[in-house]
This record gives structure tokens, C-alpha cells and sequence, in this order.
């Protein structure tokens, strides 16, 4: 669908809403009869007052009216789209109003329409906010993860062209490219993590990687067995060990500052199978360890979205690629194995691989001397049980120059609505990791698991200033609904785009 915009008043203050000519026009109505401002302006016959005392809309969230060619308006069409209470416009129902529309938008006959909701008036949000949701909104619904089906699930034939009727400002401009780039770079994420196992391999990731390179021109770097084997990575390998499927680190280099300057680097955990290795996984619920590669999604996703905007930032994005399998050469739990750090590690659950695999890609991840090093994991079952599918985990040290990557990582999340909720990681979490035998251990005494994770991943990353999101419960949805969300591409581009400068916030 193609968004744009398009100002709609004219310059003595008049509405020309009523004189647009569309196939629909969406505008918000409250509970008790009040109209927003929008749906005033098409009112001057009265139509919209009508339909109202009928009781045919409540104006409660979630309820929906079409008009038909209502009197004194040009277009075909007017969706009345209940907002809730009047007084104040609450993100919620912002939200729910902005689902209601393009869900009816998404079954009529028009092929143009024009979302006229106040933008402007939702509480503690700006028109910059509302403009990304709607974008994220309209690519949301239009993505289906049908590849694989022999009859596709049905696709909205309708609406080609939606207009948001606002002033093209340079700022909102800017805000709704960067929009765009950000959706079109978390459904890439979405189609990624949602498919199968047998198909979306290292080997395919790579390659995904390598189309991404040709087509916007990023560098691009591969290390196989071999280079990680000369690396000294033997905990990544060992994860692989058991797989017939060879491991890789891919590296996309993003050369969109000067020479010279730090680049941010992004490393995501590529597992696209984790079955738990000899530390078996129970089989239920298995197969969702197919989005376990989601971080890695997340780092291509968002160099989609670089490659869309190219940002003048260098941006460094590694992907930590391989299978986590049980087999007579997989790693088992008592091995002890040297890192690429020359800290050698105590496997004592094969199903605490993420760390294994990051622990040297972060160490590999240090030569490019990052202004800022990011790692994007769905690594600990523990982080979904503390934090649920809202937030993803944001982990990261307590001094200074670590606080403010936290506020701006946050901050970028709340933007987006894509948010993180900061975790502690005090040296105490640490000790839990001791091991008699080696330099630590790949898992903790019990409790606090998603934080004894990051406690390892911190042991690798000194000297860095390093953040570490754990996106276990927010990479995807299961039940019903299950499927991956494009998290957190929204959170880390909006991230990257106000580190660029020149982000309207
Ligand atoms: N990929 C999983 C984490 C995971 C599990 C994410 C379930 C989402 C849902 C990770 O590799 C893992 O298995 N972690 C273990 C660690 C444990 C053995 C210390 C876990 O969370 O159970
Ligand atoms: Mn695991
Ligand atoms: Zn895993």
C-alpha cells in the first residue's frame, strides 16, 4: 500500500475533508455522540449526527459504521471508527481505531481512502509516533506468512492508496520514510523468522545476507568452520559439532559515515534450529525453536531498513549462524571448551548454546573497535518468564556512558512500540557461573536465569561499551497467533536513526 501525505486544510482554516474525493474516508467518533473534529467537518448535512442518534455506532473502541455517500461529502464512503471515552484520546484507542479502519478498509471495494483520526491529540504521544504506528500498522496487516500454502490465505484486494491527510512537513516527511524503512525491514524479519527449519538454514541465512549485500552494496565478510577454526571460536563450534549443517558468521558492513568513525556493531543469535543439543528439549512446543535464529533476523531486518534510508552511520551487522543438534559429535554436558577470548567454558547444559555461539562472535565483534556493540538473543526462557511478551530484556553495565546507551536504547523502544525493559546485572549474578573444573560455567545454580545469562555474555564483552536485548518472549507469538513479530527491528532502527541525527522525534 502506498502512504502519503496530504494537507487537507486550506489556508483561511476551512476543511476541504468534505470536497476530497475518495473511495472512504475513516474518521474518529467518541462515546455519547461526540464527533472529533474530522468527523465534524464532514457533518454539515448532518449525516454523520444522524447515523450517531440511530444508535447504530456506540463510538466505543472496536465499534465500526459505513456510510454510504452520506449528503455533503464527496467521497463514496464514510467509516465512523469508535475512539472510546471523549475528554482524552489514550494510545490504546488510538490504536484499536487505527486497526478498526484499515480492517475495514481492508474488505471494500475502494482502492483509495484517507485515515482522517486525530493524530495529533494522542495523549503523551506526538504526530511523529502516530505516523510509525500507522505505517507499522498497514504493513502488519498486509503480510501473510502463506509462502508454503497451496491456497493462499485471502489478500485485502482493496485499498491501493491511503492518504493521512497532514501538512508534508520535512520533518513528517522524514518521519514517514524512516517509517516505512523500519516496517519494511521487521516484516523481512517476520518472513524470516517464520520459516521452516529445513529451509531457513546457516546456509540459507547467509545467503540472505549476501542478496542484502548486492542490493543496497553493503560489505559483506564470511567466515566459515575453517576461519572460526583459525579463530580459536571453539565454543561456537562446539555448538555445531552436532549438526550436519555448517556453521557461519556473517558480517555486513554498512558504510554510510566517514572513514575512521567507530561503527555501531549489531550481533544477532543465528540458532535456526535449537533442539537443546544432548541436553534434549521436551517435545512440545519444539518447533517454535525455529524463531530461535530471530536475532539474527533482527540485524538483517534493520540493514534492510539501512540499506532503504542509508544512513550516513557506519553499522556493522554480524550474524552468528549454525543448528544446535544432538548426534555422537555434539558437544556434551561436562566438556569444557577454550573460547575464542582464551577463557575456557564448563558445558554443563547443551541447551545453553546462545551464549556459547555469542561469547565469540562478541569477542570477534571487538576488532572493529565499536562505538557501541548490541546483541540481539532470544536466549533465555527465563527472560519470558520474568518479563512476559510485552518487553524484551535490556541488559547492560551501570556506569555512565552504559547508562546512556540503556536510556537511548529505551527510549527508542517506547518511540516505537517496540519496548525494552531494563534488567540488573550486578557482579553477584556472576558468581553463580563458577566452575570447579574451568574459567566459568555455561549455566548458573538456579534463579535468575535470564541475568546469569548476560552476567556470561558480559564476561566477553569488557572494554566494550555493550548492551545485550534478550527477545525470547518478544520475537514471537505463539498459541493461536503464532508467528514471528519483527522484533526488535522497529526499536534498534528508530535506535540508529536518531544516532544519525536529524530524527524528528
Ligand atoms: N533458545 C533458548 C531460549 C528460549 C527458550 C527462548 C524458550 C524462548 C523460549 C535457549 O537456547 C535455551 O534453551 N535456554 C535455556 C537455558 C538454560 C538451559 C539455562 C532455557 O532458557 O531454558
Ligand atoms: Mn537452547
Ligand atoms: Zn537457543
Amino acid at each position: 500500500m502506498n502512504i502519503t501525505l496530504k494537507p487537507i486544510s486550506q489556508p483561511d482554516g476551512r476543511s476541504e475533508l468534505s470536497g476530497t474525493a475518495a473511495g472512504c474516508i475513516a474518521v474518529g467518533i467518541h462515546e455519547g455522540g461526540v464527533l472529533t473534529q474530522e468527523a465534524r467537518s464532514l457533518d454539515a448535512e448532518g449525516a454523520i449526527t444522524l447515523a450517531v442518534e440511530s444508535g447504530d455506532i456506540s463510538g466505543k473502541t472496536g465499534s465500526t459504521l459505513m456510510l454510504r455517500q452520506p449528503p455533503g461529502v464527496s467521497a463514496q464512503r464514510v467509516l465512523l471508527v469508535g475512539l472510546g471515552k471523549s475528554g482524552s484520546l489514550g494510545e490504546k484507542a488510538f490504536r484499536s481505531g487505527v486497526r478498526d479502519a484499515l480492517h475495514c478498509f481492508s474488505k471494500i471495494g475502494a482502492r483509495d481512502a484517507v485515515l482522517a483520526l486525530p493524530f495529533e491529540q494522542v495523549e503523551g504521544r506526538d504526530l511523529h509516533w502516530a505516523l510509525r504506528h500507522v505505517v507499522q500498522a498497514v504493513h502488519d496487516m498486509d503480510y501473510r506468512p502463506d509462502s508454503l500454502k497451496s491456497e493462499k490465505d485471502a489478500r485485502p484486494a482493496g485499498i491501493r492508496d491511503l492518504v493521512l491527510p497532514l501538512t508534508p512537513t520535512d520533518a513528517a516527511r522524514q518521519t514517514l520514510a524512516q517509517a516505512e524503512a523500519m516496517a519494511k525491514g521487521s516484516i523481512y524479519a517476520r518472513e524470516l523468522g517464520d520459516l521452516p527449519p529445513n529451509i531457513c538454514t546457516p546456509t540459507y541465512l547467509v545467503g540472505r545476507a549476501q542478496a542484502l549485500a548486492q542490493e543496497y552494496g553493503f560489505g559483506l565478510q564470511v567466515l566459515g568452520p575453517k576461519e572460526m577454526a583459525e579463530l580459536k571460536m571453539h565454543s561456537f563450534l562446539a555448538v555445531a559439532g552436532g549438526s550436519e549443517e555448517q556453521p557461519a558468521l556473517a558480517v555486513l558492513q554498512h558504510r554510510g559515515g566517514e572513514t575512521g568513525d567507530a561503527p555501531i556493531v549489531l550481533v544477532g543469535k543465528g540458532l535456526t534450529f535449537d533442539s537443546g543439543g544432548i541436553s534434549l528439549k521436551p517435545g512440545a512446543s519444539m518447533d517454535e525453536m525455529k524463531y530461535d535464529m530471530c536475532g539474527a533476523a533482527a540485524v538483517l531486518g534493520v540493514f534492510r531498513a539501512l540499506g532503504e534510508l542509508n544512513l550516513p552511520l557506519n553499522v556493522i551487522g554480524m550474524i552468528a549462524v549454525c543448528e544446535n543438534m544432538p548426534s555422537g559429535r555434539a558437544v556434551k554436558p561436562g566438556d569444557i571448551v577454550t573460547s575464542m577470548s582464551g577463557l575456557s567454558i564448563e558445558v554443563l547444559n547443551t541447551d545453553a548454546e546462545g551464549r556459547l555461539v555469542l561469547c565469540d562472535a562478541l569477542s570477534y565483534a571487538a576488532r572493529f573497535k565499536p562505538r557501541a556493540l548490541i546483541d540481539i538473543a532470544t536466549l533465555t526462557g527465563a527472560c519470558v518468564v520474568a518479563l512476559g511478551h510485552h518487553n524484551s530484556g535490556l541488559f547492560t553495565r551501570a556506569d555512565a556512558p552504559h547508562e546512556e546507551l540503556a536510556a537511548d536504547l529505551l527510549q527508542a523502544g517506547r518511540e516505537t512500540g517496540d519496548p525494552a525493559w531494563r534488567m540488573p546485572l550486578d557482579d553477584v549474578y556472576a558468581e553463580q557461573l563458577k566452575s570447579n573444573f574451568a574459567d566459568l560455567a555455561n549455566i548458573g545454580s538456579p534463579g535468575g536465569g535470564a541475568v546469569v545469562a548476560a552476567a556470561f555474555l558480559e564476561r566477553f564483552t569488557r572494554g566494550q561499551l555493550w548492551a545485550h536485548l534478550d527477545i525470547a518472549g518478544t520475537a514471537w507469538r505463539t498459541g493461536k497467533d503464532k508467528g514471528a513479530t519483527g522484533r526488535p527491528v522497529p526499536m534498534l532502527t528508530h535506535y540508529l536513526c536518531t544516532r544519525a541525527g536529524g530524527q524528528s522525534t
